[in-house]
């Protein structure tokens, strides 16, 4: 009996303490599923997360990518932090001036692309931090392009809104519409010419993409279609692994992305601001609760401006992050009575074409991948047949002075045109921990409206205490003081906090919902593992085991 009583004690103890639980949430079921089976089948969140990263760019065409570049942020169980940076390098003929006439040929067309960094950022991820082959971890995504998977509403949703712009480019066209028209939402969309470009890399690794045929291919296409891209510029593309960017909040320590991502110095310095605020007590979605976090984003935003890609300007990441800096900020928020004023510009929609997953395995380890190929599917090309978009990220940089890119984000000379530069990037994969034990992972995608996004559902949590699922749901707003307007998703204020804030001289304008968060939490206590789909995505899911 003793005996009997001691074993299921120990078994108690052992699943608390080092809980077998996993998790994989994506905003697409299907390579959720590829995630999940990995992890059952014994691949380390690594592992995993390269196989949805190649499950996406066949599932989920807007944003999964192997055409566009993105973020890694790993944590190991063994305790270390880590960032692949697999950013889009700017060509290496490209030239400050080079929009400054056109700003227009940063968005479609092979002028707007980047050499894309995915490819060789997941293959850099599996080989340094993965257990499992490549071809195990691409065989899912080759399946699931041969094969076919099924279109789902915001695909179909997508195809119709963009159907013109697909129907431009042949290669395009062949592929993702169904004899000249969008594909209706469930019906099978089969992608044979990526189901053989991803089993080329498949096989000979990277070396297929930056060297080989794949290159080959694209810079053939951009040659012919007035791009600039060469083969060296693929043969010279590098990942940089860098220390993730670090900071503080109600005692939680923050591992997010540093530069050429603007997202985790932002999300950091607006964090360092509000705990000079008892945000609790002002109330959630009060009035004067509203106005210190719209106010907190101004900051946020106008210090946005200073930053750049690491490899090619000095980035005054410590000063922004500063207690006397941040406290300075937090004083003047508090002495704020009236919106200061700024000139309007136009409105800006929320663009498609990122994704953000979030993986944690049973072994301790975390992965949050925020990966893109910017807008509207990218620059809406497809070379020869590759079988996959090419992104149009060169739209982040800079384009010219004064002139607001597709986010309307009026940028600075820090993020200025460069050869083999990156473009400053929202992006912002977050892992949190609490006493060194995994707590959160999560990220969004939404341009400039990712930052804002996993700020609000870090303070839902934490500060209006929200489970993560109703952190994530909850309405948002959004401002960047350009365009000198609050965002504002359907409900999100009620009526006296709207009118509170128009006294206080905002302009609010309602759209509707933007970003998904895609998150994960690891109780400190009990150890369970809770996944989080954005309800703002009907297609995602999570899926793990207890
Ligand atoms: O890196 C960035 O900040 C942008 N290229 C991300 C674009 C984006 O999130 C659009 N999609 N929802």
């Amino acid at each position: 009996m003793m005996r009997r009583y001691l074993a299921l004690f120990s078994l108690g103890f052992f699943v608390n303490c080092h809980s077998a639980s996993y998790m994989v949430v994506t905003e697409q079921n299907d390579a959720t599923e590829v995630g999940r089976q990995v992890l059952a089948k014994g691949g380390n969140a690594i592992d995993a997360a390269v196989a949805v990263g190649y499950a996406l760019a066949v599932v989920n065409p807007c944003c999964g990518n192997i055409g566009g570049g993105g973020f890694m942020l790993i944590h190991l169980a063994n305790g270390k932090n880590t960032f692949l940076n697999f950013r889009e390098r700017a060509p290496l003929a490209a030239k400050e001036t080079m929009y400054f006439e056109n700003p227009e040929r940063s968005v479609s067309g092979y002028l707007a692309v980047g050499v894309p960094g995915t490819v060789l950022g997941l293959d850099t991820a599996l080989k340094e931090y993965g257990t499992w082959s490549r071809q195990a971890v691409m065989q899912p995504a080759i399946d699931l392009a041969n094969n076919g998977y099924h279109v789902t509403a915001r695909d179909a949703k997508l195809f119709a809104q963009y159907a013109s712009d697909l129907a431009a480019d042949q290669n395009v066209a062949a592929i993702f519409l169904k004899s000249g028209k969008p594909y209706a939402p469930n019906t099978l969309l089969v992608q044979k010419d990526l189901a053989a470009t991803l089993r080329l890399i498949a096989n000979q690794g990277p070396k297929a993409f930056y060297e080989g045929p794949i290159a080959k291919r694209i810079v053939a296409a951009s040659q012919k279609q007035g791009g600039i891209l060469s083969l060296n510029d693929f043969k010279q593309y590098q990942v940089r692994e860098l220390p993730p960017l670090q900071c503080a909040y109600h005692g939680l320590t923050i591992f997010t992305a540093p530069p050429p991502s603007s997202g985790g110095v932002v999300l950091c310095e607006m964090l360092t601001i509000l705990e000079n605020f008892p945000l609790s007590a002002l109330g959630y979605n009060t009035t004067q609760g509203v106005k210190t976090i719209v106010e907190t984003m101004r900051y946020g935003f106008l210090d946005r401006n200073s930053l750049g890609d690491p490899d090619f300007v000095k980035n005054p990441i410590k000063r922004l992050l500063s207690k006397s800096y941040t406290k300075m900020l937090a004083d003047r928020i508090s002495k704020t009575q009236e919106a200061p004023s700024v000139s309007e510009q136009s409105q800006v929609p929320e663009l498609t074409d990122t994704t953000h997953y979030s993986i944690v395995d049973g072994k301790g380890n975390a992965v949050a991948v925020t990966y893109t190929l910017n807008g509207e599917f990218g620059a809406r090309v497809i070379a020869g047949n590759t079988g996959f978009f090419l992104n149009n990220e060169m739209n982040d940089f800079t384009l010219k002075p004064g002139v607001p890119n597709k986010f309307g984000l009026v940028q600075n000379k820090a993020n200025a045109v460069a050869a083999g530069k990156r473009p400053l990037s929202s992006m912002t994969p977050t892992i949190i921990l609490q006493n060194k034990q995994l707590r959160f992972v999560l990220g969004s995608p939404g341009g400039p409206r990712i930052i804002t996004a996993v700020l609000l559902t870090l303070i839902n949590r934490l500060d209006y205490h929200m489970s993560l699922q109703q952190a994530i749901n909850a309405p948002r707003y959004h401002y960047q003081v350009l365009p000198n307007t609050v965002f504002t998703e359907p409900d999100a204020f009620p009526f006296f906090t709207r009118l509170g804030l128009r006294h206080f001289g905002y302009t609010l304008y309602p759209q509707s919902t933007w970003a998904a968060v895609e998150g994960i939490e690891i109780d400190p206590v009990t150890h369970k593992v809770t996944g989080a789909n954005d309800k703002r995505r009907t297609a995602g899911s999570a899926l793990g085991a207890d």
